[in-house]
């Protein structure tokens, strides 16, 4: 069994760990750095979170589902665009940070020489595995059971550190300590990726809104990260379903009722979405 960083493993109650997801029986706590104090304020900030989110409880147990609904995302390729246009990702060494079902690299794997897929949801990472063998990729990719702020990535060890709409999550699970999170997460993916190499954060701007919506939270978050050194611009990402009850089925569990009532009121089988599309270079 590796240890890492001098940690004894702490199974059960790990919830930063590495290991392969299809043998969980015995995980290993992977924390980076040598500072203990550091290693344990993770592992506890990790446990206190999010345990009664409706989202967070929809990565551990209705992984499937999330897959299905970010499968009617971005119905006509405006977001991958202009990730593609920004960045070559051709034969580059990619970190999908909080990868969830794969979304991110399942557009890029093809393209880069290795994809590291990170997110603390093991189920997540089953679906991205699926998604990703059956397009033929698997062989490029690595997953990782482990937390955003403490990425198990070599320093300088990545070309590109993409999270898609993963720290946005910490606004709200986490009201007080946001920004201390997001500032942690975002600095991992800044010593993990070489200099001149890029750093991608995206989040949604508002579902069911043509233009970005104004929202307190967020937005002090986003401010945040233009703080922090990101530019940001903004395209629509819209999803498409087959019929109006599809659309309210497959977002309604992960959205809730009320944009249920909006789906249904403007007989949407197209979602208007706009996505945030925060950069920076290293
Ligand atoms: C909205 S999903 C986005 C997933 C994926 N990036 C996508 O494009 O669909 C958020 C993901 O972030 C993960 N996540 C949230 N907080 C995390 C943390 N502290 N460490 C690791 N993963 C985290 C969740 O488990 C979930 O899979």
């Amino acid at each position: 069994m590796l240890l890492v960083g001098g940690l004894q493993p702490t199974i059960g109650r790990a919830a930063i760990f590495s290991g392969s997801i299809t043998d969980q029986a015995e995980f290993v706590v992977q924390a980076r750095g040598s500072d203990r104090d550091t290693q344990r304020d993770v592992l506890e900030r990790a446990m206190n979170e999010t345990t009664n989110d409706t989202q967070a409880r929809i990565y551990q147990e209705r992984a499937d589902e999330y897959d299905a609904l970010i499968a009617a995302e971005d119905a006509d390729g405006l977001l991958r665009g202009a990730l593609t246009e920004r960045l070559s990702w051709q034969g580059r060494r990619v970190a999908d940070v909080g990868a969830g079902t794969g979304r991110l690299s399942r557009w890029f794997a093809p393209l880069a020489e290795h994809v590291d897929l990170i997110d603390r949801a093991a189920p997540m990472l089953e679906v991205a595995r699926r998604r990703l063998q059956s397009d033929g990729v698997l062989g490029r990719v690595s997953t990782h059971v482990a937390d955003v702020r403490s990425l198990p990535l070599e320093d300088g060890s990545v070309d590109i550190a993409a999270a898609g709409w993963v720290f946005g999550h910490f606004r709200h699970w986490m009201p007080d300590g946001w920004r201390q999170e997001v500032g942690c997460a975002v600095e991992e993916m800044r010593r993990i990726v070489v200099p001149g190499g890029s750093i991608i954060v995206i989040e949604t701007l508002g579902t069911g809104h043509r233009e970005p919506r104004k929202h307190t939270g967020l937005d002090e978050y986003f401010a945040y990260l233009e703080e922090l050194g990101f530019e940001r611009s903004w395209v629509r990402t819209d999803y498409e379903f087959a019929d109006v009850d599809s659309a309210a089925e497959t977002m309604g569990g992960f959205f809730g009722d009320e944009l249920v009532a909006k789906i249904r009121k403007n007989q949407w089988r197209r979602v208007p979405e706009c996505t945030a599309l925060f950069s920076m270079t290293r």
